[in-house]
C-alpha cells in the first residue's frame, strides 16, 4: 500500500468503522450527512429518473445541458463569458481532479501540492506519471507560502495544486494572494520555458462564511484548471457529479478538449451518470444551509476554545482544526472516541499533533459533544 494513503486506510478500518454506525456517537469524522438530505434534492433526482426520451439512460458524456448549467454559473460568477465547451462533467471532484492531472502531466513531471493536503493528491499525482512535491502550510493559520512555493519550482514543474476554500483548515486564500502566486507562477513559467499550470480544487466555492466572497485563481491565470464536486454544497457526496473546466482566457482551450475527453475513458468512463445530468439544472440551484454550518462553528469553536481547546476558525468549508492537549493526536482521538466522540486525527491529514472536526455533525451532536470534549481534555490533562 502506498505509504500516503495507510494512515488514511487504517483509520478507516479502525474503530471508526463501527463507531459511525452507532445513533449516540458525536460523530465529527468527516464530510459526511448525518441528517437526512435536503427534500428538494430528493424531489430533483426523482423527477430526472422518469425517462423523457428513448436516450434517457444511453451513454452519456458531458451532457450539452450540464455543460450549459455549469457555464452559466462561472459565468455569473466571475464575470467572464464561460464557454459550455470548456466543462467536462465528471463523476465527482476526486475523478475530476484525476483526469485533469492525467491531461497534465507527462511521466516525470513535478507537481506542487500544499500540505495539510485532501488525502489523495499524492496518489493521483503518482498514479498520473508525475512527481509530487510537496510545500507546507503552517499551524494554525495555514497561510499561502508563496516564498516556498516558488522555490519548489524547477525545470520539470507541470503545476501547482491549489484547494480554496482549504480542506481541512477552512481558510478562504484572499484575491490579492491569488495574484502574487499568478505573478510568480508567470515569471517562472517564462524562466523554464513552458506554462506552469494551477489546478484549482474549488469544491467549497458556494461554502463561505461571514459575508466572505470566493475568489479563483482562473480569474486572474489562464493556466488555470477548475476541478469541483457538488457532493459538498448538496452534502449528498455518494451521488457522484462534478466537472472539470479551464476559463475563457486559456487561449489553448480548444486543443485539450479532445485529450481530456480521452483521459475520462482511460480513467474507467469518468463521467457522471445520466440522470444526475438530466437533474443538474435542478441541483446547481439548490445548496445546504450554509448558515447552520455558521452558526454551528459559532457554538463549537468558542465552546471548545472556552474548556481550553486551541481550535481554528473557519473562513469556509465544513472544517475546524483543533490542536490536540497531548503530542500524539492518534492516541487523542482514540481517548476521545471512548468518550463517544469521532474526529480525524490530523496525522492523516499530514498535520500530527492536530485533530479535523466536521461541522457536518447534527445539532444534537454539538451540544452532546461539547461536554464529551471537557471529559476527554481532562483526562488527557490527568
Ligand atoms: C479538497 C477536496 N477535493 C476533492 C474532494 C472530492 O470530492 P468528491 O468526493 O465529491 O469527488 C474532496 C472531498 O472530500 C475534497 O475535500
Amino acid at each position: 500500500m502506498r505509504e500516503s494513503v495507510a494512515p488514511f486506510m487504517s483509520f478507516f478500518n479502525g474503530p471508526f468503522d463501527e463507531l459511525n454506525r452507532q445513533p449516540d456517537v458525536a460523530n465529527f469524522a468527516v464530510g459526511n450527512p448525518q441528517e437526512m438530505p435536503l427534500p428538494a434534492y430528493v424531489a430533483a433526482l426523482r423527477d430526472a429518473t422518469e425517462a423523457k426520451d428513448k436516450d434517457w439512460f444511453a451513454y452519456k458524456l458531458s451532457e450539452a445541458s450540464s455543460q450549459r448549467t455549469v457555464a452559466a454559473t462561472l459565468t455569473a460568477r466571475t464575470g467572464m463569458e464561460w464557454d459550455p465547451d470548456d466543462v467536462a462533467m465528471t463523476n465527482g471532484g476526486f475523478a475530476a481532479t484525476a483526469v485533469t492531472l492525467r491531461t497534465l502531466v507527462e511521466p516525470g513531471d513535478e507537481v506542487i501540492f500544499l500540505s495539510p493536503p485532501w488525502f489523495f493528491y499524492e496518489m493521483l499525482i503518482l498514479a498520473a506519471g508525475g512527481e509530487p512535491v510537496r510545500v507546507r502550510l503552517e499551524p494554525p493559520a495555514f497561510d499561502l507560502q508563496l516564498e516556498r512555493i516558488a522555490d519548489a519550482i524547477g525545470p520539470r514543474t507541470r503545476a501547482v495544486m491549489l484547494n480554496s476554500p482549504h480542506n481541512p483548515s477552512g481558510r478562504v486564500y484572499p484575491g490579492a494572494d491569488l495574484r502574487a502566486l499568478a505573478d510568480a507562477l508567470t515569471d517562472a513559467s517564462a524562466r523554464i520555458g513552458h506554462p506552469i499550470w494551477i489546478i484549482s480544487d474549488e469544491p467549497y466555492s458556494r461554502i463561505l462564511f461571514d459575508g466572505r466572497r470566493f475568489d479563483s485563481p482562473s480569474q486572474v491565470y489562464p493556466h488555470t484548471v477548475i476541478t469541483y464536486s457538488y457532493g459538498k454544497t448538496l452534502l449528498a457526496p455518494g451521488q457522484r457529479i462534478g466537472y472539470l473546466t479551464v476559463p475563457p482566457t486559456l487561449p489553448e482551450r480548444g486543443q485539450i478538449r479532445d485529450e481530456i475527453v480521452m483521459q475520462q475513458f482511460a480513467t474507467g468512463y469518468a463521467f457522471p451518470n445520466a440522470f444526475l445530468q438530466h437533474a443538474l439544472a435542478d441541483l446547481e440551484r439548490l445548496s445546504i444551509d450554509v448558515s447552520v454550518l455558521e452558526r454551528r462553528r459559532d457554538r463549537l469553536v468558542p465552546a471548545l476554545r472556552e474548556l481550553g481547546y486551541e481550535a481554528s476558525m473557519p473562513e469556509g468549508t465544513f472544517y475546524t482544526m483543533a490542536r490536540s492537549p497531548i503530542a500524539d493526536d492518534v492516541a487523542f482521538t482514540d481517548l476521545l472516541a471512548r468518550h463517544r466522540v469521532l474526529v480525524l486525527p490530523g496525522s492523516i491529514v499530514e498535520v500530527p499533533g492536530w485533530f479535523r472536526i466536521s461541522l457536518t455533525a447534527s445539532d444534537e451532536m454539538v451540544e452532546d459533544g461539547i461536554p464529551r470534549f471537557a471529559a476527554a481534555l481532562s483526562e488527557a490533562r490527568r
